[in-house]
């Protein structure tokens, strides 16, 4: 199975990088499924029902979330009408909602999704190795299901690294989310699940993680109540990671994180104008794209 997990997505620049470029990654790079974390998607804070459906009908098969879940209060009634909606698994018992999903992909294939937070400069939250622990215990990968994605949400790269370590070669790919900053990790541990510690937000990079910059600037240098940060408005770079998984075990063959410089960047690489700093990392983004493609022929195993 190939499948595509898109990060964090920020306010409206980075659902509009989404929509736009959805189905051409879907055909481009043969997905059999997309999982996009939206926990940033209503104007930073949470997601609402309705950008849910939009995220959705735009071709994410499944939805994972975060600390940010219930910013957007509609969303805790609507949760649990909505299975295509994770919330992370380690949340109190009794919360809505669930942190365990399922896609069913259109040539059959089942791949299981779960979400869970780290602790670490987090919150009070249940231990994530025993949740995990505890539903695993239902699934075989490469038996019951075929493909196993994990969304690892947490800010402490120690927490992420040591968990992956504890889901390697139980698992297809451990994602991490959550800090809005790619890291350039990604690999195949030694039992087969491909990881990455952080997958990058999708939004606007001329930012603090996705914020207005001016207002987040205040933030750190007064110690005054700040106006509600709003999202940064500019072009979003889509960040997300590839994984190719072996149709019979179920462990990770290939990963590769993809990274989509839209709009002007894009253009100006293009055209070879002049640009922001960034221009080479479009120029390279652009080439690990294309040979995330030409690596299905070579027998690589990971391309980073
Ligand atoms: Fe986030
Ligand atoms: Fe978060």
């Amino acid at each position: 199975m190939r499948i595509l997990y898109v990060g964090d997505v920020v306010g409206r620049a980075g659902r509009e990088a989404f929509i736009r470029r959805a189905a051409e990654l879907r055909s481009r790079l043969s997905l059999d499924a997309i999982v996009v974390n939206g926990e940033n998607a209503a104007g930073g804070y949470g997601i609402t029902p309705s950008i849910a459906g939009e995220l959705l009908a735009a071709g994410a098969d499944l939805l994972t979330t975060g600390n940010h879940v219930f910013d957007q209060k509609e969303l805790i009634a609507a949760i649990d009408g909505e299975p295509r909606i994770l919330r992370p698994l380690n949340m109190a018992p009794g919360t809505p909602g669930r942190g365990v999903g399922e896609v069913r992909t259109a040539r059959g294939r089942r791949l299981l999704v779960l979400q869970v937070m780290g602790r670490l400069f987090m919150g009070l939250w249940d231990d994530p190795f025993r949740a995990l622990e505890a539903e695993l215990a239902r699934h075989r990968l490469g038996g019951t299901v075929d493909a196993i994605l994990v969304d690892l949400h947490a800010e402490a790269t120690s927490e992420k690294m040591a968990l992956g370590h504890f889901l390697d070669g139980r698992v297809s790919l451990v994602a991490g989310t959550h800090t809005h900053v790619p890291t350039a990790d990604a690999q195949i541990l030694p039992g087969g699940t491909a990881y990455i510690s952080d997958v990058g937000m999708t939004g606007d990079y001329d930012s603090v993680i996705g914020m207005d910059k001016e207002g987040s600037l205040l933030r750190w240098r007064s110690d005054l109540p700040g106006k509600r940060l709003e999202p940064a408005g500019g072009e979003a770079t889509l960040c997300a990671v590839l994984v190719e998984t072996d149709e019979r075990t179920g462990l990770a063959r290939r990963v590769a994180p993809v990274r989509r410089l839209i709009q002007w960047w894009a253009e100006a690489a293009l055209e070879g104008r002049p640009m922001r700093p960034g221009l080479s990392e479009a120029a390279l983004s652009q080439r690990v794209c294309d040979l995330a493609l030409v690596s299905a022929d070579t027998g690589l195993r990971q391309l980073v």
